[in-house]
């Protein structure tokens, strides 16, 4: 059954959140079976009422239903919108019917995509970077945050209460058991999904993470909660999440940590991979692995997000019809695309009568920026010398996560 929370988190601002394990892939694309929550919030003071972003089209009735708990929905004065993905903005049309006499606030954009997703022209004031919102002893401060990961992205900050709404950036998937960080244990195992969301929705945009957080400081926003549009809620540590979200988009390296990927048609490619990933072992670093055979299927949402902070990659493919074995073909593709660092990568690939993956592999990853710093091809089985130089080339990705093979 989908749980929704209604809690107050201040004085005068409710979280309104549903978990949603209905959907399998976020965006169409990324594999979540740990869910994902909507968090929207809602400013009710004695003179004004504020709603900030809102839920999936799929719960429109039910949103309607949950504010309704609060207060009367057609009272809403005003409606914040931090971005117009349609996580957020699906259900607005809904509400928008009923709260006729609201005012939207958001990016200058917003009102162009409010009309062009959902023919809505509701009353609309743009509102600028800095620019501060009075509510009769409230403030509102709107914080521009361009690419995290839409152009019209944004922030607000509620002055007087020190939350600061940051739609998707700071947040995660899962559907987490408490609706704040107060928990460390429940931090730590929500940080997995954290870095995959920042890796999948935010990965091709991670450098505008840290000037977004640059900008932050400079105008002196030090806010006491963060509350992002999706996962937990940080009142007990909120630096926690914004010096993790900077290290992931920094694709800074756990010291230790080597992710493979590989695709393995009949078994070839797999040998090769294995002979690296048995010297890795032996030299005490942490492999996660990914992996297509003819019994597995590894997940490319998971693997992005431990790319992003891994010390270094393997990447196996068999050539496949003259190119990359497609099922690591798409993953190398966004690994270029949303996690590119200039880390160290070991390519394998085993060939039937013409090698091709191993060196279509290498130039993506390297024009991506990534330091490839071995490609061992071998036709069918590796012969003891390529064998070698496999050995040889993971002893020096070893080196590359703080040990020695
Ligand atoms: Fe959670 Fe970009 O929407």
């Amino acid at each position: 059954m989908t749980r929704i929370w209604v809690e107050k988190i201040s004085r005068d601002v409710y979280v309104l959140r549903i978990d949603d394990s209905r959907t399998r892939f976020f965006e169409s694309l990324w594999s979540i079976p740990e869910g994902i929550t909507y968090n929207a919030y809602l400013l009710a003071s004695p003179k004004y009422t504020v709603l900030f972003d809102g839920w999936k089209a799929w719960y429109s009735e039910d949103f309607l239903e949950t504010i309704s708990t609060i207060i009367e929905p057609r009272s809403i004065d005003y409606i914040v919108i931090h971005h117009m993905e349609p996580d957020h903005t699906g259900s607005l049309p809904r509400i928008l019917g009923v709260s006729r006499e609201a005012t939207v606030l958001g990016h200058p954009m917003s009102k162009t995509m409010l009309k062009e997703f959902y023919g809505l022209e509701p009353r609309f004031k743009p509102v600028r970077n800095g620019e501060t919102f009075s509510l009769e002893g409230l403030t509102l401060r709107f914080i521009h945050a361009p690419w995290l990961h839409w152009p019209e992205t944004m922030m607000t900050l509620l002055e007087e209460e020190g939350i600061l709404f940051t739609g998707d950036a700071f947040g995660g998937y899962s559907i987490p058991s408490s609706l704040f960080d107060d928990d460390e244990s429940l931090v730590e195992w929500y940080m997995r999904y954290a870095r995959k969301y920042l890796a999948t929705v935010i990965g091709h945009y991670r450098q505008h993470v840290v000037k977004a957080v640059e900008k932050l400081s400079s105008m002196d926003v030090k806010p006491r909660i963060l509350a992002p549009a999706h996962g937990l809620i940080w009142r007990r540590s909120p630096e926690t999440i914004v010096s993790k979200y900077v290290s992931w988009a920094k694709a800074e390296p756990q010291p230790g940590k080597i992710t493979v990927v590989y695709g393995s048609a009949y078994g070839s490619t797999e040998t090769m991979v294995k002979l690296a990933v048995k010297i890795l072992g032996k030299a005490g670093c942490s492999v996660v692995t990914y992996k297509y055979t003819d019994l597995e299927e590894g997940s490319l949402s998971d693997l992005l997000g431990d790319a992003l902070d891994s010390a270094a990659l393997v990447i196996g493919a068999s050539t496949y019809e003259a190119g990359i074995l497609p099922s690591i073909r798409r993953m190398v593709e966004e690994l270029a695309w949303k996690t590119a660092a200039p880390k160290p990568v070991l390519v394998l690939s085993s060939y039937g009568w013409g090698g091709v993956a191993g060196k279509k592999i290498a130039e993506i990853l390297g024009k991506a920026g990534f330091n490839v710093v071995e490609v061992v091809e071998a036709r069918g089985m590796p012969s003891d010398e390529e064998a070698d130089r496999i050995m040889d080339a993971a002893g020096r990705l070893a080196e590359a996560c703080g040990e020695k093979a």
